[in-house]
């Protein structure tokens, strides 16, 4: 490489630092990458706009908002994306909003995303996501709102999102998680906001409170019992009936048969 075009890296790399930052370019492209967007609403989401997508609070992408030259919000609601959300991602790193809620997105929850330090809001729901939900979303300790539910998100709701004390807003409703609720959501302490059955039913293997208890344990016995009886009593009507059934129809044969036999007996 000769000094002149040094020089000249040297001056365009300058000239971009002060409007481009190569990690929410990096970001914007891998997800663009790894979302589908059949309807093609992501329109001016074009590789010459990530490499300088702000000016001001406002961005060349239309659903992000800029802060400071840095993306700080995403949100691509009820677009029909579809494909996964990229690990990359996590680049965009002053990002306070995610929201991608409401469209078919597929695959997991990148646990990348505890790279997000300053995550605040966290809205997937309405998705088709799947796999466990990460423990390691704990390390965006300033996450106030986790709302995760339409999904198919399975596993057991990890302990550690107890952890997140800024946390008013939680509903993982219609998911396939299971196990117990962690007591640190489900009954939380002191002055923290708690939540109500709502941000866990329409999970099958999930239990514990505030969910309603479940009584499978006392009601299967007493429910095997039951339908024991009852369909014994249901055979025995059954068959009960049955013979009745074939009295009557071997009663009227033999009525007939009587019949028939009467008519060819001449009379005299
Ligand atoms: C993007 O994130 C990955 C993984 O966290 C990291 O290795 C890479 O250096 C980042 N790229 C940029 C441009 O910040
Ligand atoms: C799309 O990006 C271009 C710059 O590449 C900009 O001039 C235009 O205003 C943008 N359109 C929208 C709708 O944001
Ligand atoms: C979602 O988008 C469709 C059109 O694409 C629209 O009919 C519907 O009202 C939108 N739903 C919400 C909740 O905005
Ligand atoms: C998440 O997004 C959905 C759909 O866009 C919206 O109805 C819901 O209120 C949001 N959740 C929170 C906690 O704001
Ligand atoms: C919830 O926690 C309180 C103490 O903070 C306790 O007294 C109560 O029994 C707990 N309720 C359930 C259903 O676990
Ligand atoms: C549950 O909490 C939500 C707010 O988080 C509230 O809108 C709803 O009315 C509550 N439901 C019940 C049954 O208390």
């Amino acid at each position: 490489m000769g000094f002149w075009s040094v020089v000249l890296f040297t001056l365009l790399a300058c000239a971009s630092v002060s409007i481009s930052d190569p990690s929410d370019e990096a970001c914007l492209t891998h997800l663009t990458q790894s979302l589908k967007d059949p309807t093609n609403s992501l329109q001016n989401w074009t590789k010459s706009n990530f490499a300088n997508p702000c000016y001001g609070f406002t961005s060349y992408l239309p659903g992000a908002t800029c802060n400071n030259g840095r993306i700080y919000k995403l949100s691509l609601t009820n677009l029909s994306l579809q494909g996964s959300i990229s690990p990359y991602l996590a680049n965009c790193t002053n990002l306070q909003s995610l929201d991608l809620s409401s469209n078919q997105i597929t695959g997991p929850i990148p646990a990348d995303l505890q790279s997000l330090v300053n995550l605040a809001v966290l809205n997937l729901s309405s998705n088709r996501l799947d796999g466990e939900i990460p423990p390691q979303i704990t390390m965006c300790a300033y996450l106030n709102v986790i709302d995760l539910h339409d999904n198919f998100l399975s596993g057991q709701i990890p302990q550690q999102l107890g952890l997140l004390v800024r946390l008013s807003a939680f509903d993982v409703s219609n998911n396939k998680l299971s196990g117990p609720i962690p007591v640190s959501l489900g009954n939380r302490s002191g002055n923290l906001p708690r939540f109500n059955a709502t941000s866990f039913l329409g999970n099958k293997g999930l239990y514990g409170y505030p969910l309603p208890p479940m009584k499978t344990k006392g009601l299967s016995v007493l429910a095997i019992v039951g339908i024991g009886l009852g369909s014994g009593f249901a055979s025995l009507v059954l068959s009960f009936t049955g013979v009745c059934i074939w009295l009557k129809v071997t009663e009227q044969k033999l009525a007939l048969e009587d019949g028939k036999i009467s008519q060819l007996m001449p009379d005299y």
